[in-house]
């Protein structure tokens, strides 16, 4: 008989206390943070939805294998484990490890990119897209237009546009677009996976054209089990299997450890070609550490290597994982708040925009969201928008996306049902007090990923 619910594959066995504040105290803090919900201490927060980047929790044996570290500066015993880890699990022969996917985005961008170079990928993200223009190359969005309509219940919102990416090389021209950036779970489109069928086409059309497809793959675990919900034929397969299959359409990946793999810290960059290793490695060497341990310690590499394969080693992971998120979503939809569909693998995403109709979107309603949910109930969340999206290098100008989102991003095995039910009622109560809601604008505006440490205040009446 096939089960009704689903429940956590784990038991808690470690709590750790958090506490509720009051209004005045979150007035103060907010105040306090430049209305930036980056800047806020941690203490001062309830529930904490700001990411779910490093935000696990890990397991028994995760905190065992910590001891198990090996911190000798070369040849370290860890490295090898996760060198093996990673190729089990996603297929890759060579493994770079860093300090966390920004140092990976760093090293791939600086290895394959020339400036004037083209790096079409799907929508941005905010980190890879700047390293992509550190090294002197330019973006272009190509995902689908599905993506930018957040009402869309478009099954695979982080497809590539195949007519989009050809006009693209045609355009500049294969020779100076040196690979093709896919994300494999969208998180700026609100967690949204690619298909395999989209994957494998992307790949076969970059190999005949020369193109690298070089896979963001922080979420591909998230987007294995949509593949297994939504496409045709991968019903029965397992996560792992579909997840090994993602990784053969490309020649390597970046990825933010700090996801998917279940751990607080780490990184690392994986390809299959061992002069691209070679390049890195040299790289590795100046920016981050020696060739074996790169940004991490022997005991990090230890947890990661059991992360990496806890992730996977039963299907009810994730269908766990996507489950709590998907309970969000559906508590804020029945509620009628406007959020992004169908609901992602790691957040539930309000559309600002829509709900404070009345705020233009220089007036930065995605960030005023977040500050007004976070003053209600010390719920934290995170701008997706024009702050996010930052000025266009050439113009100066602010780039206007399509999508003004707040982001409520839940970490891994830490919150249980009832805190999704608190997060919720808050939602839905600053909903109804919308047109209270003011308009933010900058008092201090700095020059790279403005988002983590801008400062604002409400525009005056
Ligand atoms: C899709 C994606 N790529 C890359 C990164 C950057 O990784 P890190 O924060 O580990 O540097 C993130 C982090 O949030 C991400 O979500």
């Amino acid at each position: 008989m096939k089960r009704r619910s689903w429940a956590e594959p784990w038991k808690i066995k470690m709590i750790e206390p958090i506490a509720m504040s009051t209004r005045e105290q979150r007035e103060a803090a907010i105040r306090e943070a430049g209305y930036n919900t980056f800047l806020l201490r941690s203490e001062d927060v309830y529930i904490d939805l700001l990411t779910d980047s490093g935000t696990t929790a890990m397991s028994d044996r995760q905190w065992s294998a910590l001891m198990l570290g090996d911190e000798a500066y070369a040849g370290s015993r860890s490295y090898y484990k996760l060198a093996d880890a990673v190729h089990d699990v996603y297929g890759y022969e060579e493994l770079i490890p860093t300090h966390q996917g920004r140092g990976a985005e760093h090293l791939l961008s600086q290895i394959l990119i020339e400036p004037g170079d083209v790096i079409p990928g799907n929508m941005y993200f905010t980190t890879t897209r700047f390293h992509q223009e550190y090294a002197g190359g330019t973006f272009v969005d190509v995902i689908v237009d599905e993506a930018h309509v957040p009402e869309s219940d478009y099954p695979f919102k982080g497809n590539i546009d195949l007519d989009k990416l050809r006009a693209v090389v045609n355009e500049h021209g294969a020779d100076r677009v040196p690979y093709v950036s896919f994300e494999t779970n969208v998180n700026m489109a609100g967690g949204q996976p690619a298909s395999m069928a989209n994957l494998r086409e992307v790949y076969e059309y970059c190999r005949a054209n020369g193109i690298y497809v070089m896979l963001d793959a922080t979420r591909a675990l998230e987007t294995a089990f949509f593949i297994q919900q939504r496409e045709a034929g991968y019903e029965d397969k397992s996560i792992a299997e579909i997840l090994r299959e993602i990784c053969t359409y490309s020649d390597g990946a970046t990825m933010s450890s700090k996801k998917d793999n279940l751990v607080n810290i780490g990184g690392f960059l994986a390809v299959r070609d061992p002069d691209l290793a070679r390049q890195a490695r040299s790289l590795l060497v100046a920016f981050e550490g020696l060739h074996t341990y790169g940004g991490m310690s022997g005991r990090d590499m230890e947890a990661l290597a059991v992360g990496i394969r806890e992730m996977v080693a039963t299907d009810d992971h994730v269908r766990s994982r996507v489950g709590q998120v998907q309970y969000l979503g559906r508590l804020l939809d029945e509620a009628g708040v406007p959020i992004v569909h169908p609901t992602g693998g790691h957040g539930v995403f309000i559309d600002a925009s829509k709900l404070l109709d009345h705020l233009p979107q220089d007036h930065l309603p995605a960030q005023a969201l977040a500050a007004a949910i976070y003053l209600d109930s010390g719920v934290r969340g995170m701008e997706r928008g024009i702050v996010s999206a930052g000025r266009d290098p050439e113009t100066g100008k602010n780039r206007h996306p399509k999508l003004e989102l707040v982001r409520l991003t839940i970490p891994r095995r830490v919150y249980t049902q009832s805190h999704m039910d608190v997060t919720a009622e808050s939602v839905i109560q600053v909903a109804e007090e919308r047109d209270t809601v003011k308009g933010l604008e900058f008092t201090y505006e700095p020059e790279q990923l403005r988002f983590f440490q801008s400062r604002f205040r409400p525009i005056p009446d």
